[in-house]
């Protein structure tokens, strides 16, 4: 009787398991591997469900495999903030009130605080935030390389060095990622311009590609693990950037193995068969130009849609890159929205507010300080004047992709009001620019001229004035699809400055925009400080660095030139820098940022690295571990570093390598080690640096290889491109 039982018993379980009811499927089993549950997905779904997956199904999200239980993928601007949920398929907001975000400091000012650290502490908490709001991919950050200064989407970039900007990108993925949210780092590759950004075809060197465009990228795939890469608008060489074959098949996923997912950037797809067969996973935004235009096309008609299936079917496309794209897809989401380990994430903590602050405070770069002029200490003034729009207008909305809706903003007037008192502020906005529109400009239709006197007038009666400008996120400012015009400060600003000085020498100017700007005033204002783009906590963080609370130790990720034409980009002629609408042709070659100016001997405003603090730095004399060395072995540069001055200090120590003579040309400096310190007065430190082949390597079109060539090397550390404080040679047998 009990054996009948047990025998009923199991036939009953072996029905059950045939049918897959007692059993988990193999994708849902979190025991096992992520490639053997891809498999299994794989296995379970039809030919529709997987073209499903490679395409939007709304402005920000594709499709899951909603039988499986597989979800949506869903995605979000921005690299510095989670932006507010769209409409289905608008640009448009939602209007939800649940989504309003941390603004974090822009990228070109994490960038500038040369602290890999604080990047990871900023991927940590917009991953955080992102993570809370739900997505699958956060649309960030961006690595495309500042090559000329008017590049409207410099702001969302991390400055004009391959070195710096792959340092940086590594922890800020690894903070992102650790929430189960994959970052997606864009634009891949070369979109260094707006203008024409959607056909321009740009016409590199392989070197220049290889040492100066992709190092960031390929340091985001191969050690920051990325899982995810947005393509680029752009042609390289002929072929649209989100649909290319060498760069997707070859270089990405071939050379530097990467196994996550290409998502095209919104409206970058323009044929079946190239996104078919040339290494693009996710199809977004078709029919759409960015943000400006919006066509109302059903999602099935999209390149990888029914084209991709009726080609699938017909046996015009391969099976297999079906399968290689759905793959990718499923290990996308098993990594984030399925995975057992994915944390709560939070949003607007006060955490974030005051990861937000650090970092703002560690990236302001004070960039001239004449006689101690700051810091200004809480009660040495009894009436400052602060003058300019950027004072009190928003700087978190415009700008294109990137605009967010934050939960507050602190501008810098209130912080300084905060900080000083309001009795002691006097406020005169000087100059008007207009709302920040996309692709339109709309000039402010406010008198120019009596907000310019005005402000004279505020500023003659002040003991200090803090003039508080730069550029804003308007079209042909810092903002998407278009560039800047000029490189001047816009809306009557150099005349305005200039006019309150001939009233008050006491004038401090601190400007806030993603680029380097003219500066025709520069030797008659004692201080400067750059201060970016900062986010929820800017007037708290100028108001640390004004006041002395926090000693300034950011650095400039770019070079400030003192003209247009002193700028690579700029050197030659309309087709190197815009192009003609349908190529453009990089002809300072690798010769990109402090590359250009020191390889040919042209004076900057101020200089890539540059930043000072309110104490002093003095460095020893570098060492090295041997004169000479083989290929196989490594090099290690010692340098004392103490502060001489009177508070704790920051000092960013970097190492620049120059080969004394090559096969090929080579630049005068290359950054290749930064260290940033802290130091106590009277504190030193000793820094070291590890330098391998790859340090001194470049990359040779001809045989298609990086070569470490052996000769005399020597080594430059500095505190800034041009402030060598010392040098040591060795020789590469
Ligand atoms: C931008 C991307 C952005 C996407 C979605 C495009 O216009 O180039 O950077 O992520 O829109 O908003």
């Amino acid at each position: 009787m009990i054996k009948r039982k047990i025998s009923v018993l199991l036939v009953l379980f072996t029905l059950l398991s045939l049918n897959g009811w007692a059993q988990e499927p193999v994708y849902l089993d979190t025991s096992k591997t992520i490639e053997t549950r891809v498999k299994d997905a794989l296995s379970r779904m039809t030919l529709e469900e997987k073209v499903e997956l490679c395409h939007a199904q709304s402005k920000f999200s594709s499709k899951g495999v909603p039988r499986l239980g597989i979800p949506d993928v869903w995605s979000s601007d921005g690299s510095h903030g989670v932006s507010d949920e769209k409409l289905w398929d608008e640009w448009s907001s939602a209007q939800w009130t649940n989504d309003s975000c941390t603004a974090f400091p822009a990228l070109t000012c994490l960038a500038a605080t040369f602290n890999p650290d604080i990047s990871l502490l900023y991927g940590k908490s917009i991953g955080e935030e992102a993570r809370y709001r739900n997505k699958t991919m956060l649309l960030g950050p961006g690595v495309n390389i500042y090559r000329t200064p008017l590049n409207g989407r410099n702001f969302e970039y991390m400055g004009e060095d391959p070195f710096l900007a792959s340092r940086m990108v590594v922890p800020y993925i690894q903070g992102v990622q650790s929430n189960g949210v994959a970052a997606c780092v864009k634009h891949f590759a070369l979109n260094n311009q707006e203008i024409s950004r959607g056909e321009i075809n740009v016409n590199v060197s392989a070197r220049a590609l290889y040492e100066i465009y992709l190092p960031a990228f390929k340091a985001a795939v191969q050690e920051g693990n990325v899982w995810s890469i947005m393509g680029a608008y752009n042609k390289i060489w002929g072929v649209h950037s989100c649909h290319n074959d060498l760069l997707l098949n070859k270089i990405l996923k071939n050379d530097w193995k990467f196994d996550g997912v290409v998502v095209s950037d919104w409206g970058g797809v323009h044929s079946t068969d190239e996104a078919v067969n040339n290494g693009l996973d996710i199809e977004m935004g078709t029919y759409t130009n960015g943000l400006t235009t919006q066509g109302h096309f059903p999602f099935s008609s999209y390149y990888l849609a029914d084209p991709f299936l009726k080609g699938i079917k017909s046996g015009k496309y391969e099976i297999s890159k079906l399968d290689d794209k759905a793959s990718r897809i499923l290990r996308m989401i098993f990594r984030t929205t399925m995975s057992p380990n994915r944390p709560f994430g939070r949003f607007v903590s006060p955490e974030h507010s005051s990861a937000a602050r650090k970092i703002a405070d560690e990236g302001i770069v004070l960039l001239k300080n004449n006689k101690q002029f700051l810091p200004i200490p809480e009660g040495k003034y009894t009436k400052i004047a602060v003058i300019g729009e950027n004072a009190a207008r928003s700087l978190i909305v415009g700008g294109g992709s990137t605009s967010l809706k934050a939960a507050y903003e602190i501008s810098p007037l209130q912080g300084l009001k905060n900080k000083y008192g309001e009795n002691h502020i006097v406020y005169s906005m000087g100059y008007a620019s207009g709302p920040s529109l996309y692709g339109a400009e709309e000039p402010s239709k406010l008198n120019l001229d009596s907000l310019r006197t005005a402000a004279v007038e505020v500023a003659s009666h002040a003991d200090l004035v803090l003039f508080v400008g730069g550029l804003n996120k308007n079209y042909f400012q810092d903002c998407e699809s278009g560039d800047r015009k000029s490189l001047s400060l816009p809306f009557g600003q150099d005349k305005l400055i200039e006019d309150i000085l001939k009233v008050n020498k006491n004038v401090g100017v601190i400007l806030l925009s993603g680029n380097a700007v003219l500066m025709p005033w520069l030797d008659k204002t004692p201080a400067v400080l750059q201060g970016w783009y900062l986010g929820s906590e800017a007037g708290n963080a100028l108001a640390d660095i004004i006041s002395g609370d926090v000693n300034p130790s950011g650095k400039l990720p770019i070079s400030f030139p003192k003209k247009l034409e002193d700028v690579g980009a700029h050197a030659f002629d309309k087709l190197c820098y815009p192009g003609d609408g349908v190529n453009v042709y990089y002809k300072e070659d690798i010769l990109v940022g402090y590359r250009w100016y020191d390889t040919k001997n042209i004076p900057v405003l101020f200089p890539f690295g540059h930043g000072l603090s309110y104490t002093t730095f003095q460095y020893g004399k570098p060492t090295i571990s041997s004169k000479s060395i083989t290929t196989a072995d490594s090099l290690v540069v010692t340098i004392p570093v103490k502060n001489t001055g009177k508070v704790v200090g920051k000092e960013v120590v970097q190492l620049y390598v120059n080969d004394e003579k090559s096969s090929l040309p080579r630049p005068l400096k290359e950054l290749k080690g930064f260290d940033k310190i802290s130091l106590q007065p009277g504190e030193e430190k000793t820094v070291s640096f590890t330098l391998t082949k790859e340090d001194v390597s470049y990359y040779d079109d001809k045989k298609n290889a990086w070569i470490a060539e052996p000769g005399n090397f020597k080594i430059m550390i500095g505190a800034s491109a041009a402030d060598i404080k010392g040098t040591a040679s060795f020789i590469l047998k």
